[in-house]
């Protein structure tokens, strides 16, 4: 039986993990790295600490060779490379929001409604391209060195098999694709003063990219396929990949992710229009802190663990006595955009107490992933099915809570490893195991349980959340 291993390079560490075609779990592995705030807002990470990591992965899954590699990973990160293909500085991360003055730049260069109908989306501080002007414009010395820019995922493919590579769900985070026609747009790299730099070869998520050489743990020849950014790998892993079936990933970040059939996009940017991994497109809600938000609580407030802090939230009402948490603690993207936006308690009072405190961040990002959700349905996306993924997902109490504020039913899954898995079943796509991926996700992933709403109304504490919010973004 044919055995895939799909490579995740996270924020955190890098994950691998190796499946068979009946989507079993042989094996996996994963190893940390640091992660470096230079200053307040700013995400750095080096990209030898991935490939450091990759080699370790790989290593501790031991002997035997897969029969195809799928890549996946933290999106939007700029990997500056010098002529020799080694690194130029630290990359620049997602979640980095040093870029403000940049992506006002790109508006006032291509024009604001020309971009959007270009690359579906606002330029966003967290996109890679405002990173690119930002070096020219900031440490134009080492920008002069830069040959090529590459994206997480991209770096490791690079390593293994020399090649140039993306994808277009990864591609479309970059802000330079043209979405609708999957592949960069020469206008905008024009425009930019990009087009001397070498950008890698856009490919659908399920091509073969090269085969790897070299890489120790590893026989050489291995299928690389193209593979995904983590959300849309994530996406496949969910089964997210028809109409209707929507997926809310409980990470750092809080995601809701729906298939489109073609490349819709919110006037005001407030969703991600993007290319999707299975040939066609995806708009997704990306809240900055979610089970981040819960992990600032827990270290914060010394709570011993996250199932502690629902089960104290647990013994008071929904709606939290009308206490509300707004979570943005490190910026906001959707629906707010709102890099300046700051998180907050609002309404304590002396009836309040430490249970109060938890259930309402439980609400708070609740509500938030609510807000995503929101955004998809006024794009016209169907919601059939709601599949809930990643850590937040193993909490009955959230899932529940879930299952309340979108008044809807919520699924969890049985094989619930992340971008990882998507990125192996993409993998298995790519030599040609399955015909597409819609149909290797019918093979592969089977949902576990199904939590229904309780009943609790959580309408008036929603309106109150989305009162509490004060755009930021213009003021002096
Ligand atoms: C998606 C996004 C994050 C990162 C980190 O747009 O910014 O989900 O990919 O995982």
């Amino acid at each position: 039986m044919a055995k895939f291993l799909g490579i995740d390079v996270g924020t955190s560490s890098i994950k691998a993990v190796l499946v068979d075609e009946h989507g079993s779990l042989l094996r996996q592995a994963s190893r940390e790295y640091p992660l470096h705030i230079p200053r307040p807002m700013w995400s750095e990470q080096d990209p030898g600490d991935w490939w450091a990591g990759a080699l370790d992965v790989i290593r501790e899954l031991g002997e035997e060779s897969p029969d195809a590699i799928g890549l996946t990973g933290q999106m939007h990160g700029s990997v500056f490379l010098d002529a020799a293909g080694e690194v130029v500085r630290r990359a620049l991360l997602w979640n980095d929001q040093r870029t403000a003055a940049e992506c006002a730049e790109m508006d006032a260069t291509i024009g604001a409604e020309r971009l959007r109908a270009i690359t579906c989306n606002p330029p966003l501080t967290g996109f890679q391209a405002p990173k690119v002007l930002w070096l020219r414009n900031h440490e134009p010395e080492a920008f002069a060195r830069v040959r090529q820019v590459l994206l997480p995922k991209d770096y490791i493919r690079f390593k293994m098999t020399g090649e140039s590579a993306t994808d277009v769900s990864d591609a479309s985070g970059t802000g330079l694709l043209d979405v609708p026609r999957r592949d960069w747009s020469g206008e905008m790299l024009a425009a930019l003063g990009l087009d001397h730099l070498r950008w890698p070869r856009v490919c659908e998520s399920f091509a073969q990219t090269g085969v790897t050489r070299g890489v120790p743990g590893l026989a050489d020849g291995i299928p690389v396929v193209a593979g995904g950014g983590d959300q849309a790998a994530s996406a496949v892993g969910t089964g997210a990949v028809v109409e209707g079936v929507v997926s809310v990933s409980l990470g750092t970040s809080g995601v809701v992710f729906v298939s489109l059939p073609e490349p819709k996009f919110h006037s005001q940017g407030a969703a991600h229009t993007f290319c999707h991994a299975n040939g066609g497109w995806h708009a997704m809600g990306v809240m900055l802190s979610c089970g981040g938000a819960l992990r600032w609580f827990r270290d914060t407030f010394g709570k011993p663990s996250y199932d502690a802090i629902a089960a104290e939230a647990a013994t008071v009402p929904a709606g939290a006595d009308g206490l509300t948490f707004l979570p943005y603690l490190t910026g906001e993207r959707c629906p707010h955009n709102d890099p300046q936006a700051r998180a907050a308690f609002l309404g304590l009072t002396l009836a309040h107490g430490s249970a109060h405190l938890s259930r309402a961040v439980f609400e708070g990002v609740s509500f938030g992933l609510a807000d995503g959700m929101a955004l998809l349905r006024g794009l016209g996306a169907r919601v059939d099915e709601i599949r809930v993924t990643g850590g937040g997902a193993r909490s009955g109490f959230w899932v529940r809570m879930l299952a309340d504020v979108f008044g809807a039913p919520c699924r969890t899954l049985e094989m619930d490893e992340g971008p990882a898995l998507g990125a192996a079943i993409l993998a298995g796509v790519g030599i040609g195991v399955w015909p597409d991926v819609a149909q290797a996700c019918r093979s592969v992933v089977r949902t576990k349980s199904e939590v229904s709403p309780s009943g609790t109304d959580y309408a008036v504490s929603y309106a109150a959340f989305r009162a509490a919010y004060r755009p930021t973004a213009n003021e002096g």
